[in-house]
């Protein structure tokens, strides 16, 4: 096997096509459909989504890059492959590498925990959209309220929707994970497509385009700046692993580096695709932008109920905001699962049980208490993500070997020379500050106004 890491039955992709489309998967989830288009609505729009993209390019792509490169030359899961790519540094290299692997586990843990609650209440709005369960009284907001306020229906979709996720996990990374990736990204893509020439005929589309595109940057603060940086991480399922799991599937380092580029694109194409649709609709029903987070799951419904043909928007919609959760929930679970069966030589089936089973029972209590719900939110996507992501990019770029770190730019030729030198700046030095930045603004040491 010409992988030369480990034992001969580590999986792999059957394809670098499928892989895209499973680390797609990965980054395409409910930060691209639900978080995106609210925090644009709220910060402004164009001028936000115009910061949001410089961070895409200048902080996500180069950590995309290092996670993916990392995770392909050790050939582990995110604790094996930090530990292996770093054991020639000093103890301090070694203890930040391995710390920085066992939170990635700790995050995939703790965020796939309280996604899942998020993923079953989409379930449940796929039912309501199919008239299956009643919408209540008061629209919309009502039943949002009931479903989030009963821990009883939370957790029967939160069951359903782990369910969902362990039955891909346990069946592999080719049958399982890379076979229902590539079924689920081409229908989201088709639905996100639908839905954008519908909202062509219902008439918010030319508003939403000039609120998405056209940059007013008296609207942009600090702020938004920051929260653009940070959600640039979440988005692409960076400071965690997630990239370096799934990386160590590849067969090959040849051109990571362009694979990156396509995850990225695709990420932040079905982002903008998503943000197109949900305006368009909330411009045509004449409402405000900055609805906030309760965007997708209360003013969205109500606006589907008025339009025409609003029920089948509905369907797809919800179906949409499924498939987006369940891919990224899959990878949220392989990155824990990958360190059990790498590492301590568990099963995979069993695994994907046992460590699937830990993750419901805390989901529980994120569906129980709305307190553990946005602690553990806080917690992850504040500081935990942050703070994986510049010992990251550290490590990709002061403490690995650097026949490692360039392995993935080969076969560019001299643009590759130039690409793997301005990657190395930025992820020395550009990277680990502004990732540092937004960490002290999430503490809340840096302050606007
Ligand atoms: N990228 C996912 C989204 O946009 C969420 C996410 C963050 C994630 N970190 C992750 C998913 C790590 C998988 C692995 O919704």
């Amino acid at each position: 096997m010409p992988d030369g890491s480990h034992g001969s039955g580590r999986s792999h992709w059957g394809s670098r096509f499928g892989f895209i489309l499973a680390a797609s998967g990965s980054a395409v989830g409910l930060g691209n459909i639900w978080k995106f288009p609210y925090i644009t609505g709220e910060y402004g729009g164009g001028a936000f989504v115009l910061v949001y993209l410089g961070c895409v390019l200048l902080v996500g792509l180069p950590l995309m890059y290092s996670e993916l490169i990392i995770g392909r030359r050790a050939g582990k899961d995110v604790l094996g492959a930090m530990r292996k790519l770093t054991s020639h540094c000093g103890d301090m290299g070694k203890d930040l590498s391995g710390f920085a692997g066992m939170m990635g586990i700790a995050s995939g843990f703790l965020i796939l925990s309280f996604y899942s609650v998020v993923g079953g209440w989409a379930i449940h709005f796929f039912w309501v959209s199919l008239d299956l369960i009643p919408m209540a009284q008061g629209g919309a907001d009502e039943t949002f309220g009931a479903l989030a306020g009963s821990w009883k229906v939370s957790t029967l979709w939160h069951t359903v929707f782990m369910a969902l996720v362990i039955s891909v996990v346990a069946r592999g990374v080719h049958d399982g994970i890379e076979r229902v990736c590539s079924r689920l990204m081409p229908a989201l893509i088709g639905i996100l497509l639908i839905l954008l020439v519908y909202v062509g005929f219902t008439g918010g589309l030319g508003a939403s385009l000039a609120f998405l595109f056209r940059p007013d940057f008296s609207k942009l603060s600090g702020e938004g700046a920051l929260e653009a940086l940070g959600h640039a991480f979440f988005t692409l399922s960076l400071g965690m692993g997630a990239m370096v799991t799934y990386g160590s599937y590849l067969k090959s380092d040849t051109f990571v580096v362009r694979d990156g580029v396509w995850i990225a694109a695709l990420d932040t194409i079905i982002a903008l695709l998503a943000g197109t649709v949900i305006f368009a609709v909330v411009f045509a029903a004449g409402m405000e932008p900055g609805a906030g987070p309760g965007l997708v799951f209360v003013t969205l419904p109500d606006l589907f109920a008025q339009m025409p043909g609003g029920q089948a928007v509905g369907i797809g919609f919800f179906l949409l905001l499924i498939f987006a959760a369940w891919s990224s929930a899959i990878s949220l679970l392989e990155v824990v699962l990958a360190y059990f069966v790498d590492e301590h030589g568990l099963s995979r089936g069993r695994g994907a049980l046992l460590i699937g089973g830990a993750i419901w029972l805390i989901g529980v209590g994120s569906a129980v208490w709305s307190q553990v719900f946005d602690f553990l939110d806080g917690l992850t996507t504040n500081y935990m993500l942050p703070l994986g992501g510049m010992i990251i990019a550290i490590a990709a770029g002061w403490l690995i070997k650097p026949e490692d770190r360039v392995a993935g730019f080969t076969r560019t030729g001299g643009a590759g020379a130039f690409l793997a030198t301005a990657w190395l700046v930025v992820i020395r030095f550009v990277t680990p500050v502004l990732v540092l930045a937004v960490i002290l603004y999430k503490m809340e040491i840096i302050r606007f106004e």
